[in-house]
């Protein structure tokens, strides 16, 4: 291709061959490896479309009761990281604890023979929930919580049970709202982290540094970090009337709708319906808030009316994970329980046949020119 032309943030541009999940062909869907978001939002779990992600199919029911308690077995995390954890400062962003904690992890329990990136996947999966919370709990009331719950707790389970720590069951709408949203966020292609953890694997590095360039990425807004930012925003609105002039406003000054838009998509983000459909729901039982969700749904028709554009993934979540009474901060956290799926499933494919990425740059800086000594610097 000629050195005149290039696509700004790689727009467009096929960078890698994958079997694992079609953004978008033809303009619409999602599917991992080859199965409707859809079906899996509504008939599956978390735990087994990880397995699916990982190792490439559907486990039978003897492999998945297997996987989950695998996962299970895998909650706790090592003294030497609670320590550590409990070094960080209260005010520190928790996407930066989960960056943290998964470096620690990697002196702990470095990749080797004997503990593969399969197996890495699987401990990372089972335990960004516990370090988290550990440390949330640590710098909030100087608690040092047991990470193990139940055996059979999924995921989700695992998380709001240490989230809440009150010893109450978390109720099993909330759970599974949790565990549908951990399903919704899995894996999307080459998104901004995985493709980043695909360069990082392309050097030949170890499994914990592409995940955590994949968490550093996933953070800010315009990825990952746009479920939080879509909080923010909808938290400042007292009614939806009041989020109709406040979004106008906005888009008059061209600033950007957090949980809006996509690279891809061009006709609705199809995880959208299904993240829409259980805030609502939430909003309609005990303890949810319709007002929120009301809000949101202005913000949705003011956003299409003006714009033309839709919602993705992240901006119904904000209502959803407020709902189950996840807070805010923690709302990108989730995600990288989640999308730790869809990094690890990249990770092993780069690896399978790989090939250094290392593109180049068009040179826009001064023509060659002589070095000028210190001393006649002006
Ligand atoms: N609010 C207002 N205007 C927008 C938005 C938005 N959310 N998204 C795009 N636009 C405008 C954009 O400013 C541009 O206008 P103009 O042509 O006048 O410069 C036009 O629409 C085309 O957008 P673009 O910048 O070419 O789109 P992109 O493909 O580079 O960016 C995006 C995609 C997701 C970064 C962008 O839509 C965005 O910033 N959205 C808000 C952040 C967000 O919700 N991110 C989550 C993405 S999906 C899930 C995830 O990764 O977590």
């Amino acid at each position: 291709s000629s050195a005149e032309e290039y696509s700004k943030g790689l727009a467009g541009i096929y960078v890698a061959k994958s079997s694992i999940c079609t953004v978008g062909v033809k303009g619409a869907g999602l599917n991992y490896r080859g199965y409707d978001i859809k079906e899996l939002a509504a008939n599956s779990t978390f735990e087994e479309v990880a397995f699916l992600l990982i190792y490439g199919y559907l486990p039978t029911e003897e492999e998945l009761l297997g996987y989950c308690r695998t996962l299970s077995s895998l909650r706790d995390i090592p003294g030497a990281l609670k320590d550590c954890l409990e070094r960080i400062p209260a005010s520190a962003h928790p996407m930066d604890v989960l960056r943290t904690g998964c470096s620690i992890l990697g002196t702990l329990e470095p990749e080797s023979p004997t503990n593969n990136q399969f197996q890495i996947a699987n401990r990372l999966i089972a335990s960004f929930g516990s370090m988290l919370l550990y440390w949330h709990h640590w710098v909030s009331s100087g608690k040092r919580i047991n990470c193990l719950t139940l055996a059979e707790d999924s995921t989700a389970k695992h998380f709001l049970k240490l989230l809440r720590y009150d010893g109450q069951e978390p109720s099993a709408l909330h759970v599974r709202a949790v565990d549908v949203s951990l399903i919704l966020y899995a894996e999307h292609d080459l998104a901004a982290s995985s493709f980043a953890a695909r360069v990082t694997t392309s050097t030949l590095t170890d499994f914990y540094s592409s995940i955590c360039t994949a968490i550093g990425t996933l953070r800010g807004p315009l990825h990952g970090g746009a479920n939080e930012a879509a909080m923010h925003l909808l938290a400042q609105y007292s009614s939806p009337d009041d989020a109709e002039s406040g979004i106008m406003k906005m888009l008059a000054k061209k600033e950007l709708i957090m949980g809006f838009g996509h690279r891809v998509y061009r006709n609705g983000d199809p995880r959208n319906p299904i993240i829409k459909e259980w805030s609502k729901r939430l909003a309609n039982e005990q303890g949810g808030n319709m007002k929120l969700f009301e809000i949101s749904e202005r913000v949705e028709q003011v956003v299409f009316r003006e714009k033309k554009m839709f919602p993705n993934l992240d901006f119904y979540s904000a209502s959803a994970y407020s709902q189950v009474g996840i807070p805010t901060l923690f709302f990108t956290p989730v995600f990288v329980i989640s999308r730790t799926t869809g990094w690890a499933s990249h990770i092993i494919e780069q690896r399978s046949d790989n090939k250094l990425i290392r593109p180049s740059a068009i040179y826009t800086g001064p023509e060659s020119r002589p070095y000028v000594p210190i001393k006649e610097r002006k």
